[in-house]
């Protein structure tokens, strides 16, 4: 049994074979819109049906109703808006049901079938998506320097963006589908990170995979803001600690190609949906998931859950508390299973790991693998060389 996707049914907006050639062609003649980055990172998600229903960029009643209620106009659960922007003057010369070709360094990579063309108010959507106006939240710089008309419509995708990096890592939807039930998976819970993985990381992992059949380990690998660990260093994290610390016919490792928006728990929500539809029955949520700063409280992306019914998510989230490697206990552990005063606790913060890091400091052991310590180390060493 696997869980169906959201709202019933895998979405695939890649062109067919039989339409390719045609489509190739037409496209070159029709009017041309630029996508940024994280455009091409939605695009790719829609063609795959990793934004299942979504069949495309997000027509107002869709956006509205996202952005004020978290839900879909049909009031099926979204928390996050999926939009293409343009100028207005590039959308003043467009007409409804005109086909549009988007690109990216030139290349056509999709045509956008434009349903509707319209105004947005950035301020609200910072505020309710975001729960902050303030240009120094990075989800929130990015929306403000988005273009100032929507154009929403069904894309038809004519070819995805090559990631050569992690070729073998990028798994669609119906892939990640077919490999756990080739495993015989019926239960497999995903992990969300942009970080480079350390014990705490490692332990809820572990202590999730205790519950279910398989681990899908989803790193994403889109945009993320400046001073986040570059995807290339994590992904090679990952196979360093896969390979002498997991047990391989339990983990999948794949990458996840949306950006980070930093919206902390409607990203909880929105990483929560996208999982269940490349197959995924269980999602971990720690302290602080798609946080930044101190714009969300610890566990406001857990608690943001119980806005759902069960039913309707149907993913089942597994939240954890703060975990931490407790020097009397002798191992990892959080305050619900440790007895011991949080000066016996070992957690370092980001700033304070990549400071050490910096200085030639291998961070400890209880905090990081060494294997993992070595590879951060080296690579810091590089980039100060280089
Ligand atoms: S995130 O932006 O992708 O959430 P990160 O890669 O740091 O950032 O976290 C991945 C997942 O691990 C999230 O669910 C987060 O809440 C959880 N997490 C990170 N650190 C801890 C910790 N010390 N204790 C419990 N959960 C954690």
């Amino acid at each position: 049994m696997t869980i169906a996707p959201h709202g019933g049914k895998l979405v695939n907006r890649l062109v067919t074979k039989d339409q390719e050639d045609t489509l190739k062609e037409k496209a070159q003649k029709l009017k041309k819109i630029a996508l940024s980055a994280n455009e091409v990172s939605d695009l790719e998600m829609i063609a795959t049906g990793a934004l299942s229903p979504l069949e495309g960029f997000m027509v107002k009643k869709d956006y509205d109703n996202v952005v004020e209620n978290m839900r879909l106009y049909s009031g099926l659960p979204w928390s996050i808006p999926i939009t293409l922007s343009t100028t207005k003057e590039i959308a003043d010369g467009l007409e409804q049901w005109e086909d549009v070709a988007l690109t990216h360094n030139d290349e056509v990579l999709a045509i956008l079938h434009l349903e509707e063309k319209y105004s947005y108010d950035k301020k609200k959507e910072a505020k309710l998506v975001y729960k902050t106006t303030d240009t120094e939240h990075p989800g929130v710089a990015v929306l403000y320097e988005q273009k100032d008309i929507l154009l929403g419509g069904k894309v038809t995708v004519l070819q995805l963006l090559k990631h050569d990096d992690f070729a073998q890592y990028q798994l669609t939807p119906v892939e990640t589908r077919k490999l756990f039930a080739e495993k015989g998976w019926e239960r497999v819970v995903a992990f969300q990170t942009r970080n480079p993985i350390h014990r705490a990381h490692e332990y809820i992992q572990k202590c999730a995979l205790e519950m279910v059949d398989g681990l899908l380990i989803h790193p994403l690998v889109g945009q993320t803001k400046e001073g986040d660990t570059p995807a290339d260093v994590r992904m090679k994290c990952y196979e360093e600690i896969i390979e002498h610390y997991y047990p391989k016919d339990r983990v999948v490792l794949a990458v996840f190609p949306a950006y980070m928006r930093y919206a902390g728990p409607r990203e909880a929500i929105f990483h929560a949906i996208v999982r269940k539809n490349y197959g995924c029955t269980h999602f971990i949520v720690g302290r602080d998931h798609a946080g930044v700063g101190n714009y969300y409280g610890t566990y406001e992306a857990q608690e943001i859950f119980n806005e759902f019914e069960e039913v309707e998510l149907t993913i089942i989230p597994l939240m954890f508390e703060h975990a931490f490697y407790c020097n009397q206990c002798k191992h990892m552990a959080t305050k619900k299973t440790c007895a011991h005063d949080s000066k016996e606790h070992v957690f370092l913060s980001g700033t304070k790991v990549r400071q050490m890091l910096g200085d030639g400091d291998m961070p400890p052991e209880e905090f990081t693998r060494p294997e993992i310590a070595k590879l951060l180390m080296d690579e810091m060493r590089d980039k100060n060389v280089g």
